[in-house]
């Protein structure tokens, strides 16, 4: 399975910090945003992604992240001209996709859990070995703000409305969506919303109605919103509160790396020669 990060958008939300900065490279406490859902679909056992953000901000992350050696992943890079919705990425992305299955998430969606290996990892699997598609369910107390998911009693998906003024139920539906293959189909003929944007939730429609939309509660984990200046602030105190209470860092990508076994002691020790700080203390303890 491969993996997109889409990471543009017009972040008018965050004006002015996002004036002349993209969204996804803010800091949530000690890292830039994008760090957490990368690290996500490391954590799901992918490691050929594509990252996509606009023309004025592609060169950020290619400095940031390079071509993911570091990562002992592979890391490419495209272009999202306009904000045109989030399905776009799928388009833009038909190519990197080409035969294989694929994961998409929002460059800001974090995810955090004990479980979430776990349950990233078996999400792969069962795509993989399925003809379903998987998205997740998370209850929040706010659903007219995303898009939003309505159960019937077998827990199965009835319905999926975006942003609805009249929720059906408290069920967002969370920025990463496992994709088989067909979705490279489905995306050609899915015309844009009145508000003129390639909707990821009429994609889901479209996989749903073609019965092959499961979709499954997030219930272990935490998913943290980042959406205002106030969601911003509260997801850096979480990280912050977790990783001062536990002594562990959340979405350290080298750490990630390094138990995966996507890089070996050698490298990690020459990445550690680059953080003279905290960070690289944090690092040093790690490598056996
Ligand atoms: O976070 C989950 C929610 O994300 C889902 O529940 C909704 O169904 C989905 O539409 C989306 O809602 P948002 O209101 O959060 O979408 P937003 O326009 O803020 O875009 C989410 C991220 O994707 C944001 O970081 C910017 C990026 N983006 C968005 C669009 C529309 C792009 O890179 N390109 C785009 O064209």
């Amino acid at each position: 399975m491969k993996g997109i990060i889409l990471a543009g958008g017009a972040g008018t939300r965050l004006y002015p910090t996002t004036n002349i900065i993209s969204k996804q490279l803010l800091p949530i406490y000690n890292k830039p945003m994008i760090y957490y859902p990368l690290s996500t679909l490391m954590l799901s056992g992918i490691k050929e992604i594509l990252i996509i953000s606009t023309p004025q901000d592609i060169n950020k992350f290619k400095d940031l992240l390079g071509n993911g050696e570091n990562f002992g992943i592979s890391l490419s890079y495209d272009i999202q001209e306009k904000p045109n919705g989030i399905a776009e990425a799928i388009s833009i992305g038909e190519q990197f996709i080409a035969d294989d299955d694929v994961c998409l998430i929002l460059g800001d969606n974090v995810f955090y859990g004990k479980n979430l290996p776990r349950i990233l990892k078996r999400a792969t699997d069962e795509v993989k070995e399925n003809n379903f598609s998987l998205i997740f369910g998370y209850r929040v107390k706010d659903p007219e703000r995303y898009g939003v998911i309505e159960f019937n009693d077998n827990k199965e998906v009835v319905s999926i409305e975006e942003k609805p003024f009249e929720p059906k139920s408290n069920y967002a539906a969370v920025g990463l969506y496992f994709y088989k293959n067909y979705i490279v189909d489905l995306i050609k003929d899915l015309k844009p919303s009145k508000r003129g944007e390639l909707e990821i939730t009429d994609l889901n429609i479209k996989v749903l109605k073609n019965n092959k939309l499961k979709t499954e509660i997030l219930d272990s984990v935490f998913w943290l919103d980042t959406g205002t200046h106030d969601a911003l602030v509260e997801a850096s105190n979480f990280i912050k509160t977790v990783e001062n209470r536990e002594g562990k860092k959340v979405s350290c990508l080298e750490e990630i790396a390094y138990k995966y076994n996507y890089i070996n002691d050698e490298q990690l020790k020459k990445i550690i020669l680059k953080y003279n700080n905290e960070y690289g203390n944090y690092l040093k303890k790690i490598v056996k």
